[in-house]
């Protein structure tokens, strides 16, 4: 394989539209964690890039959502993700995000390269305005019906109830989001990167040039290819994102998966002056970590607009991996079906690595795979605690009690001895291996094969036995035992951050690089070692249980939410809410209806005046138990009589889809009359 001045890691750039869970841990940033501490123990000269990703559609649709801007979305969001990166030992060289001025400069360069290469084709089609609001709308903002299964409220670009891939035309009785009006089709012009025109060189540089790609990969790319490739639009019309930088763009903003690869060139360009060698320079590897998803834009797309360009080199491996899932669903963050790395961290505080332990081991790097609390419990009992934290613990133990913590000289070493020895180095051997070819799974169980090697070394020569005896044979065993110990905090590392540190700390000695590892002769003799604590505890089954309610609370909740929650009524405009005048008041008086069930009479001051209600709320409430509440009221509907008392006006309760009543009041004590719009 060719030799490599330096690498460039990049991990997709998440959305910021949400905070991280497991399955983005376990899928890219964990796998390419590992592969850059292993680089950086071999003195590689690595930078390893992320930021969030912050444009598109999803994000202002939640800051509409909200009612806060887009800008308000992303800030929560990158602050969240980068502190969960953080806690999880991702040892990212930069982590910074796709609103920076470096990066709208440098994305807008790059556009503009392009485009006076010709490299763009200008085409103008028909998409959904609203005349409304004087926009156009992006597929996601268009609802309608499916054609395929009758889906009242199927979306632009896909129907999720019958998971159908749609054009905005083929919505029956198309709406606007924004404005609930019918749209029109308006002409736009927008630029396109002709993806056909490069199929010839993808097909030699992927089909024929990379064949070592992991086979999820390679087939996804022959699959695209075969398909035959067109153009692409890379602007669309948008009020959030990077202006397209040419003349007769205004309203347009560069697409989404556009920009957003083009973060990883900005990010470095914001660590280094020296960001050109990283990705321009043909003894640069640069290395791609995404999920499945994202295989066509960097596979196909980012590589297409990289050499377009001109001066920039090509992935050389795009390991992405397939989906986790957790407890057999797909992980939804609409559904809050995930285990967010935030939560994790409350409830298992201290065990960064556990985690990373168990998404490693039960990657999905050739099939979808699932996450479970079972599984992440017998991990860490029957693994962490049973191999690697009983082998650590019992090496330093026994050296603390027979050689007061000092290691032990070596008298002769026996066969026995010497194979335990060389099986360190084939171990180390086997682990580097797995971890070229991206193999992670496979390289966490080599490397926890040193601690199944020294458990077995130990449980064979039983020294606490031997002690008795032949103390200088127990030196022997311990010393050997010691050196096995010492490998683990440059073996164990990249997969174990915190704990090769722990273990460094215990052996009180120095980081030791990757090619210093592999024998037995890291400690001296007379090497005065450090109190041990325990590496790893138990998990037990009531931890696990809580977890699993938890889930099936959020289960619960999302079965009611599909089958209770009445569905979304006909659009009003803004003048026909506006025409209600509701306003706090406060509950002065509060007695039953005689001989109604259902109702209370209420004396309610509404600021403008006092007047009488009735309301049906007496199932939920006691009467003199809501006296001083404030709530709201709205005071413009028709007088009624109800049961011959006049009713002026009505107060606004929340009903859950099981009936009951909440009053809606306001978050803090407001004036009385105060008006609510
Ligand atoms: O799928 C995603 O989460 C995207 N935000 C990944 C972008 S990767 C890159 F190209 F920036
Ligand atoms: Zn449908």
């Amino acid at each position: 394989m060719k030799k490599y001045k330096r690498y460039t890691v990049t991990a997709a750039l998440p959305y910021a539209n949400g905070p991280v869970h497991i399955g983005h841990l376990a899928g890219v940033y964990v796998p390419a964690d590992i592969y850059v501490r292993y680089l950086r123990l071999k003195g590689e000269d690595v930078l390893y890039v992320c930021g969030s990703d912050e444009h598109g559609v999803p994000i202002t649709i939640k800051a509409r959502n909200e009612g806060v801007t887009p800008q308000e979305i992303v800030d929560r969001y990158h602050g969240m993700i980068k502190k969960a990166f953080d806690e999880f030992g991702i040892s990212f060289d930069i982590y910074s995000r796709t609103t920076s001025d470096i990066h709208y400069k440098t994305a807008s360069e790059f556009f503009k390269t392009l485009y006076e290469k010709g490299e763009f084709i200008e085409q103008v089609t028909k998409q959904y305005y609203d005349e409304e609001t004087g926009q156009f709308l992006a597929d996601r903002y268009i609802t309608g019906t499916c054609p395929h299964c009758g889906n009242g409220s199927a979306y632009g670009d896909q129907c999720e109830k019958c998971g159908t891939s749609l054009s905005p035309t083929d919505l029956i009785n198309p709406k606007s989001m924004i404005s609930g009006n019918q749209p029109v089709l308006k002409d736009t012009k927008h630029w396109y990167l002709p993806l056909d025109k490069h199929e010839a060189f993808l097909r030699q540089w992927i089909l024929e040039g990379h064949k070592e790609w992991k086979t999820n990969v390679y087939g996804q790319c022959k699959s695209w290819l075969d398909q035959g490739l067109q153009p692409r639009a890379v602007s669309r019309d948008l009020d959030w994102g990077i202006p397209v930088p040419v003349e007769g763009a205004e309203g347009k903003v560069l697409y989404v998966w556009f920009d957003a690869p083009i973060g990883y060139i900005s990010n470095t360009r914001e660590l280094t002056d020296k960001w050109e060698l990283y990705w321009k320079d043909k003894d640069t590897r640069l290395i791609h970590f995404i999920g499945k998803d994202n295989i066509v834009f960097h596979c196909i797309i980012f590589p297409v607009m990289l050499k377009a360009e001109g001066s920039y080199i090509l992935p050389d491996n795009v390991p992405a991996n397939e989906f986790l899932n957790l407890e057999g669903d797909k992980i939804s963050t609409s559904r809050n079906w995930a285990v967010w790395l935030h939560e994790y961290l409350d409830d298992f505080p201290g065990k960064e690595d556990v985690l990373r332990y168990v998404l490693c081991a039960n990657a999905p790097e050739t099939k979808d795979n699932d996450f479970t609390w079972k599984d992440f419990q017998a991990r860490n009992n029957n693994e962490l605690v049973a191999i690697l934290g009983n082998f650590v613990n019992r090496a330093l133990v026994l050296t603390q009690k027979y050689f007061n913590g000092q290691v032990p000289e070596i008298s002769a070493l026996n066969d026995y001895d010497k194979v335990t020895i060389e099986e360190i180095a084939k171990i180390k051997a086997s682990v580097e291996t797995s971890l070229e070819n991206f193999r992670f799974r496979e390289a966490l169980k080599n490397a926890m094969d040193l601690a199944r090697l020294g458990n077995k070394y130990l449980a064979d020569t039983e020294p606490w036995i031997l002690i008795k005896s032949d103390e200088q044979r127990v030196s022997t065993i311990l010393n050997i035992a010691l050196q096995i110990t010492a490998n683990l905090t440059a073996i164990a590392a990249p997969f174990l951050p915190f704990t090769a540190e722990k273990i460094r700390g215990f052996l009180n000695m120095k980081t030791l690089t990757w090619q210093e590892s592999g024998h037995a002769e890291l400690l001296p003799a007379g090497h005065k070692l450090n109190q041990p604590s325990l590496l790893f505890e138990k998990i037990e089954d009531e931890e696990v249980e809580k977890q699993l309610q938890k889930l099936e609370g959020i289960k619960i909740a999302n079965t009611g939410k599909q089958k209770n929650v009445k569905p979304q009524k006909p659009s009003v405009s803004y003048d026909e809410f506006a025409k209600m005048d509701i306003r706090t008041g406060t509950i002065l008086e509060a007695i039953k209806v005689p001989k109604a069930n259902k109702l209370l009479q209420l004396k309610i001051d509404t600021g403008v005046d006092v007047r009488t209600v009735v309301s049906g709320i007496a199932e939920y409430f006691e009467p003199e138990k809501i006296i001083g509440r404030q709530v709201s009221i709205l005071i413009n509907l028709e007088p009624r009589k109800i049961r011959e008392i006049e009713s002026q006006g009505m107060i606004l309760m929340a009903e859950d889809s099981a009936g009951k009543l909440v009053f809606v009041s306001p978050a803090e004590k407001t004036e009385e009359g105060s008006e609510i719009k």
